[in-house]
């Protein structure tokens, strides 16, 4: 078993500012970042604050940032790195942090809420329902979702842009739309809701320009641009310039 000396450089703060922090600390074979971290707190730094669950990739909460980039602390294996190498771990940089590597991502809640439900079919029971499998496919892979918001940090409409986030959902949400808008047993449309509107003027579907980086940071390797983002775009284009539903429009608007 090998063992090597790391320099590391974490930052500590709180609401009102931080640093970058220096430590030099052991690493051994097969560790990823998160035992790093988990060893500079039962060593070094107590007090050294970070959310995680599960280390196993599957609940999300040890979300963080490493060498700038948007990743699964648990799932990064130290072996990726150069020993050589100074590895610096910081807070997902689109939310507030709260201390440390923890960040407040209710950001992410609110636009969750903000997507309207399944509607059920009418005259369907729950167990009759009938669905192509290509369908099911689709669903099972957007629901693949861990909600670790890594796409959500990474995507460069919000990342530097707080003043975006009030009219854009961020990738997770707008894949969420695009699920329940190619979902066919989804019944929305008979009450009313257009989901393709709703994906345009009120979750900001127009901001995405398709630059894919959500899709590359995502741990679950969802094709959340080209099997989400690119056909809601496409369904919305579709309803927009569909001459019935211009008629219609036009209509309504008299
Ligand atoms: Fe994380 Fe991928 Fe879900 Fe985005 S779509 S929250 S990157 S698992
Ligand atoms: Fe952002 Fe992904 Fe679109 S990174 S711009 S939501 S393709
Ligand atoms: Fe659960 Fe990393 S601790 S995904």
């Amino acid at each position: 078993m090998s063992t090597y000396d790391a320099s590391f450089r974490v930052w500590r703060g709180d609401t009102g500012g931080g640093e970058l922090t220096d430590f030099t600390v052991e690493v051994n074979d097969g560790e990823v970042v998160l035992d790093i971290i988990h060893r500079l707190q039962a060593t070094q730094a107590p007090d050294l604050a970070v959310r995680w669950n599960c280390k196993a990739g599957k609940c999300g909460s040890c979300s963080a940032e490493v060498n700038g980039r948007p990743r699964l602390m648990c799932m990064t294996r130290m072996s990726v790195f150069d020993p050589a190498d100074v590895i610096t771990v910081t807070p997902l940089r689109a939310f507030p942090v709260v201390r440390d590597l923890v960040t407040d991502v209710s950001f992410n809640y609110a636009k969750a809420r903000e997507v309207p439900a399944f509607v059920p079919p009418k005259g369907v029971a729950p167990g009759e329902y009938r669905m192509r499998q290509i369908d099911v496919e689709r669903s099972q892979e957007f629901r693949k979702c861990i909600e670790c918001f890594l796409c959500q940090d990474t995507c460069h409409v919000v990342r530097d842009h707080e003043e975006n986030k009030a009219a854009f959902a961020g990738p997770r949400f707008l894949m969420r739309v695009a699920e329940l808008d190619m979902h066919p047993l989804d019944a929305a449309e008979e009450t009313g809701l257009d989901r393709k509107r709703t994906a345009q003027d009120e979750h900001g579907l127009g901001y995405c320009n398709i630059t894919k980086c959500c899709t590359e940071v995502c741990p679950e390797h969802i094709k959340i641009t080209d099997n989400a983002l690119i056909p809601l775009k496409e369904r919305a284009a579709d309803r927009k310039y569909d001459p019935l539903v211009w008629l219609g429009n036009k209509i309504r608007r008299r």
